[in-house]
């Protein structure tokens, strides 16, 4: 409830916005270096830094690169990267084989980032995607993309990515039952401290085109995604969702894409009060970028402004290719 308000012109908004001093003073929501996950795209070889097209100033990496970019994340006090494989296609196939490898790129990477840069959290996505020659996030058996097939798949992945020394496992693939299936297979496998930060309320988007070129698998996807992720006009559903999630055993959850789903952030932190995360995703990223480049919009303080939406929507943190960047202006 908002307190009643004195009569202007006893009460006047703009007292308390006449100097940097008292606004600084007043102000509720802040962004901090502590608040960022940095997602960073690797692939094989050596020496590599690639750009990525529709992603203006994000590169894919390979691994000694990917350790570098680690190192510098957490001299800017970065507290946690999140790494995602572009893979080729000759490693797709229907049966996403390449995904339970204790040698794929992020298992790889993952060691290596460890035994360099031993203070940086890593979180790995749980979703078959990246390996799948249909690149769903699910097997695609006659036409359909199976459920409890995929369940028994993704707590194979997950339980590689602890073994290579994961952090944080977020299952990205929206199968009914996935959180409860990996939870449970963590605790029996002695990796009861690996956190789970479920992307609960993950919605069918188009934000999401840019990293499926980053990931390499735009190509590859065949349909959408609708039988699984959320549609875009649930907002319940997507509540509902992220409570199951918590109650099958998430540590955090997270709602993607982020600024179109705002509304949703500030449902979940309000109505389940759990420690709950935004994914600025890839589209949102392009956009901010692309105008910026145009000079349509200042693009250093867009970014900004748009990372602390998500503090004020109630997010204890957000995934953001902004990350060293804003981590660098944060601490200027
Ligand atoms: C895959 C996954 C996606 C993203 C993160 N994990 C894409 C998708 O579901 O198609 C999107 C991230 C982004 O757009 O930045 N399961």
């Amino acid at each position: 409830m908002i307190s009643p308000l004195a009569p202007f012109p006893l009460n006047r908004s703009r007292r308390l916005r006449a100097h940097g001093w008292i606004r600084d003073m007043v102000a509720g929501a802040a962004l901090s270096v502590d608040d960022l996950i940095w997602p960073i795209f690797v692939r094989e070889g050596e020496g590599i830094i690639e750009p990525i097209a529709s992603m203006p100033g994000v590169n894919r990496l390979s691994v000694d690169q990917a350790v570098k970019a680690a190192n510098e994340a957490a001299a800017l006090g970065i507290p946690c990267i999140a790494l995602f494989p572009y893979t080729e296609a000759k490693d797709k196939n229907s049966e996403c084989s390449e995904a339970f490898s204790p040698d794929n790129l992020v298992n790889r990477a993952t060691r290596a980032i460890k035994a360099a840069v031993p203070n940086i959290g890593i979180m790995l996505d749980v979703a078959l995607d990246p390996y799948n020659s249909d690149g769903h996030d699910g097997f695609v058996r006659e036409g359909i993309i199976v459920n409890d097939e995929t369940l028994m798949a993704l707590e194979k992945q997950a339980l590689v990515q602890a073994e290579s020394g994961a952090d944080i496992l977020g299952p990205s693939d929206m199968m009914d039952g996935r959180i409860g299936i990996i939870r449970q297979a963590l605790e029996a496998h002695d990796f009861q401290d690996v956190a789970i930060m479920a992307y609960s309320a993950k919605f069918a988007s188009a934000f999401y085109g840019p990293f499926r070129d980053a990931v390499g698998a735009s190509g590859a996807l065949k349909g959408d995604k609708k039988t699984y992720q959320i549609d875009a006009r649930n907002s319940d559903e997507a509540l509902r969702e992220t409570a199951r999630d918590i109650a099958e055993g998430a540590d955090m959850v997270m709602v993607k894409p982020g600024m179109p789903y705002l509304d949703i952030c500030q449902r979940v932190k309000a109505e389940l009060r759990v420690p709950t995360f935004a994914y600025q995703v890839s589209g949102e990223y392009a956009m901010i970028a692309a105008a910026g480049a145009n000079g349509w919009i200042d693009e250093e303080k867009a970014m900004l402004e748009s990372l602390l939406a998500f503090k004020r929507a109630g997010c204890d943190g957000v995934l953001s290719y902004f990350a060293p960047r804003v981590a660098a202006l944060l601490a200027e």
